[in-house]
């Protein structure tokens, strides 16, 4: 049995005392990290009190992006040690609007993946498909690309480790949910191109989030799915009441 996982994402959202207070709400209320694991993935501001308000309770910390590079003249960036001091316990890598804004490619987010792993930082790898390559049924090839290369030179460990986030790019921010047979077709798939790529008991450890459009509404059916082990939430992780009964249904 793999244990769900339901990650908030608040992308470029909320001041730190909001942050703050979000975490000091609900971290009472999050239940026991032996049924689900619970994660909040917030902007680099946030995490010095995040990881310390968090600390002892069952809510995780997450970074949304990071530099695969130890140190250097990287203005602006954040290193995988910078969060590791941090007690940063996740990281997101390869989100679509990174790869859509900000020309994070596979090469990169490979680097990333590996990096997060050398500091000891459990990487949540994102890949997705846009409307159009769906509409061209290119989905699959497309994904499995995106995957290969992601996981490229992982251990086996390692990949067991890893989460692999599927994002539709049409149902991020949309409203517009992939039915949760289109989701479970390509987290399926996804294990699949796992199972070929490092065997059948990392295929199975593996745990597969789907993201888009997730809400209270929708989750108990996604989660019900067979090859869907949780979810990667970005609007609905804003509102402590929504994100709880997120957490709840992965229980
Ligand atoms: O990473 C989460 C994400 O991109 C989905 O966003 O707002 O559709 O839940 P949203």
């Amino acid at each position: 049995m793999r244990k769900p996982i339901i990650a908030g994402n608040w992308k470029m959202n909320k001041l730190v005392a909001e942050g703050a207070r979000f975490v000091v709400d609900i971290r009472e209320k999050v239940p026991s990290g032996d049924e689900v694991d619970t994660v909040v993935c917030a902007p680099f501001v946030h995490l010095p009190f995040l990881t310390e308000a968090a600390r002892e309770y069952h809510v995780q910390i997450g970074a949304q992006n990071m530099h695969y590079e130890e140190s250097g003249a990287f203005t602006g960036e954040v290193s995988p040690q910078m969060l590791e001091d941090l007690l940063v316990d996740y990281v997101i890598i390869g989100h679509s609007e990174r790869r859509q804004y900000y020309n994070e490619t596979d090469e990169t987010v490979n680097k990333k993946t590996l990096a997060a792993f050398e500091n000891n930082l459990n990487p949540i790898v994102c890949v997705g498909e846009t409307l159009e390559q769906r509409d061209n049924n290119e989905t699959m090839s497309f994904v499995e690309g995106q995957v290969r290369q992601a996981l490229d030179g992982l251990t086996e460990e390692q990949a067991k480790q890893v989460v692999i986030a599927y994002e539709p790019i049409w149902a991020i921010g949309t409203g517009r949910t992939a039915t949760s047979e289109q989701a479970n077709e390509v987290c399926a798939h996804i294990r699949k191109v796992v199972k070929d790529q490092f065997g059948e008991d990392v295929s199975e450890a593996v745990r597969i989030q789907y993201g888009g459009s997730v809400k209270p509404a929708n989750i108990e059916e996604l989660l019900g799915m067979s090859d869907i082990d949780g979810a990667l939430v970005g609007g609905a992780s804003l509102k402590e009441e929504d994100f709880l009964k997120l957490v709840e249904a992965g229980q």
